[in-house]
């Protein structure tokens, strides 16, 4: 007869899969876990619920029907079976929690609904009767618990949405089992408990929060998406034409015309270099970071958009933020008055690329928190007694616009947008997207954009589509690529040029920073051949991007050299000079006068310094701006220092 098959205890079922399940030689698959829980002072056996549903259907179902009551039952069998393997530490831990993982059926957040709510209010284990408790402190046992919050992903966001969360009740060993910013998929019972307003005022509406079983921090490593052996197929054949990159670039948002040196670099972005951990404990980034500075309405916000979309695990934010939590993170006080911690943009962004526009608009305290955030790849907070780092390893393509509206091109970078220079000198490569008309490019462009509102489809057919780019960049990633002798001694003597070139001029022409951008550049080439080992090609292609985007913002607009210090320091050498050759005419009069008479001073740059006056005004401002120069009495000036 089934039915006494049936009667087994559920207990002793759970006890047979642990005692019994995938056994070999050492031993059942379960015997072991438990033997390692108790060298590692676990407290919970982690059970794949697959092997449940091969090894007993009904006991699976009735789990997931009565989760409540089963998870009990497994948790006595899994306690009883650790009595059996390590008695000593039985004793010593009192009880083995059953956690599940990998339920097939998977529930999105928004899907959550109020059917899948079990049990409201609290009731007593023993007689189930729904009671209130008092406390009674000596004879209760106290646990760890904790409170976190999980939140939609972004690719899942329907359009138009704010991202849902819910609220998740972690105890035990599960507490800090995940970080700010992981990825998880919870197994958990969906519960509802009544809201109350201070200490008695009970309203109507319930709350709802999961009560955790099992928190499984996923994705972390793996790829979203999703690459099936045809797949793989087609990305290995189309890596084997030698114009792959070539195509690569064109295939990245046709819409858009032009700018294909800033599309070259988005891609070696999308790519990325590899990361390189150091015996010492030191980490060197191998995202790759892009700024585009531009006039309004050249495409940056689309740009931008579009490789949020095509990036694995890409993710598109304004500056200024959406949340609290803005860029980096953010200390906020709960209803209940505790303080918790909300990660931003880049924490969600871990692992992906973040695109940032209207960078130059963010708050001030993402300003402070970026710097961290771009080159160490992480957020630290410290605040209302939360003290936390977050990681944010996420390549981030943001754009800006120019502090006076337009690129003014006889004005240098950092005077031209609002961005300190110790946040510039993070991006490997800054474009600068200039508005000019130029009557050839204007009626190729507009033949473009009138051509794409006509058919609604790219006019220029792209070699590939979005979703095999997609698949290409993920499935490229899984490369290491490795720098040959031959491109170490092509970068190597690149950086040593520039140093060189510098070094005739007494200013720094390049750091080694644009030398790890070099390598990141190269090494993400090699990528998008699918190619192990970074080659000459690699390293030319990377020093020619760099020199397009050195060129176009570390020109020294005075001496026509490249000047690094331009992204470095804010200011170019000559103009640093200029400054200097002022603060010395100041300091010379004033050993003379005390303070310096300000018309005095500018016919002393014209006359001795051949400057002209409209410019020896200009860096006079400039010094009283800055704090360097001071005015003691109207049209009188000194050093502030000195
Ligand atoms: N090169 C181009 N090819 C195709 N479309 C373009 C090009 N340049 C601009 N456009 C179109 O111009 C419009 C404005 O672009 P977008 O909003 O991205 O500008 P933006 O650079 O972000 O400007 P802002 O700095 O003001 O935010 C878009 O509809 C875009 O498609
Ligand atoms: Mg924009």
């Amino acid at each position: 007869m089934s039915t006494l098959v049936r009667t087994a205890r559920p207990e002793d079922v759970f006890q047979d899969l642990f005692r019994t399940h995938e056994t070999d030689q050492t031993g059942s698959k379960y015997r072991k876990r438990l033997a390692q829980v108790a060298v590692t002072n676990g407290k919970s056996l982690i059970i794949d619920f697959d092997d449940l549903i091969s090894f007993d259907p009904a006991l699976a179902r009735s789990l997931v029907g009565n989760p409540d009551d089963y998870i009990t039952y497994a948790t006595s069998a899994a306690t009883a079976q650790m009595r059996v393997e390590d008695p000593e530490y039985a004793e010593h831990v009192g009880k083995i929690f059953a956690r599940f993982r990998r339920l097939p059926e998977r529930t999105a957040l928004r899907k959550i609904e109020g059917e899948l709510i079990r049990g409201p209010g609290s009731h007593c284990p023993f007689c189930k009767q729904s009671t209130s408790f008092e406390l009674i402190q000596e004879q209760s046992k106290f646990k760890n618990t904790q409170e976190a919050r999980i939140q939609e992903r972004p690719e899942d966001l329907p359009p138009g949405q704010l991202p849902r969360y819910l609220d998740i009740r972690l105890e035990d060993d599960l507490v800090d089992s995940a970080r700010p910013g992981d990825r998880v998929s919870v197994t958990s019972i969906v519960r509802a408990e009544k809201q109350t307003v201070g200490e008695r005022g009970r309203l109507r509406t319930f709350n709802i929060y999961l009560d955790a079983n099992f928190v499984d921090v996923v994705g972390k490593e793996t790829e979203v998406v999703e690459i099936t052996p045809e797949d793989e197929k087609q990305i290995l054949e189309a890596s084997r034409d030698p114009w792959v990159q070539r195509k690569l670039v064109m295939s990245l948002a046709p819409s858009i015309y032009g700018y294909e040196d800033v599309k070259e670099g988005i891609l070696y972005l999308l790519f990325g270099g590899t990361a390189k951990h150091l015996p010492d404990g030191v980490n060197i980034r191998g995202d790759e970071n892009v700024l585009l500075i531009g006039d309004p309405g050249t495409a940056k916000s689309q740009l931008l958009q579009y490789v949020s979309r095509i990036a694995p695990r890409g993710l598109y934010t304004s500056g200024r933020g959406t949340t609290a939590a803005g860029l980096t993170a953010a200390v906020l006080r709960e209803k209940t008055g505790g303080m918790i911690l909300e990660a931003g943009a880049l924490v969600l962004a871990d692992k992906g690329v973040a695109c940032i526009d209207e960078l130059d608009k963010m708050r001030p305290d993402d300003r402070v928190a970026i710097h961290e955030a771009l080159e160490q790849q992480t957020v630290s907070v410290a605040k209302g007694g939360i003290v936390a780092t977050l990681n944010a390893r996420a390549a981030v393509l943001a754009a800006a616009n120019p502090s006076l509206g337009r690129y003014e091109p006889h004005r240098n970078v950092s005077e031209n947008i609002n961005l300190p220079v110790t946040i510039l000198s993070r991006f490997d490569l800054i474009f600068i997207i200039k508005d000019q008309p130029e009557p050839d490019y204007d009626s190729r462009m507009s033949e473009h954009i009138l051509a794409l509102h006509r058919s609604k489809t790219s006019p220029e057919t792209a070699p590939f589509s979005p979703e095999f780019l997609r698949k290409y960049i993920s499935f490229a990633k899984r490369i290491s690529p490795v720098l040959t002798p031959e491109a170490v001694t092509e970068l190597r003597d690149f950086y040593l040029k520039m140093r060189s070139k510098g070094g005739e001029e007494a200013a720094v022409a390049i750091t080694p920073r644009q030398l790890e951008a070099l390598v990141r550049i190269s090494e993400a080439r090699a990528r998008a051949f699918l190619r192990e080992n970074v080659t000459v090609e690699d390293a030319k292609s990377a020093i020619r991007i760099m020199t397009v985007s050195l060129s176009d913002v570390g020109v020294d607009v005075k001496t026509g050299a490249m000047d690094i210090d331009v992204i470095m320091t804010g200011k170019p050498r000559s103009l640093r000079d200029s400054f200097q050759r002022v603060i010395e005419t100041v300091a010379e009069m004033e050993r003379e006068t005390g303070t310096v008479e300000e018309t005095v001073l500018i016919a002393a740059l014209v006359d001795k310094e051949k400057m002209e006056e409209r410019e020896a005004r200009r860096l006079i401002g400039q010094l009283i701006k800055e704090g360097i120069l001071y005015s003691p009495k109207p049209g009188r000036l000194k050093r502030t220092a000195g």
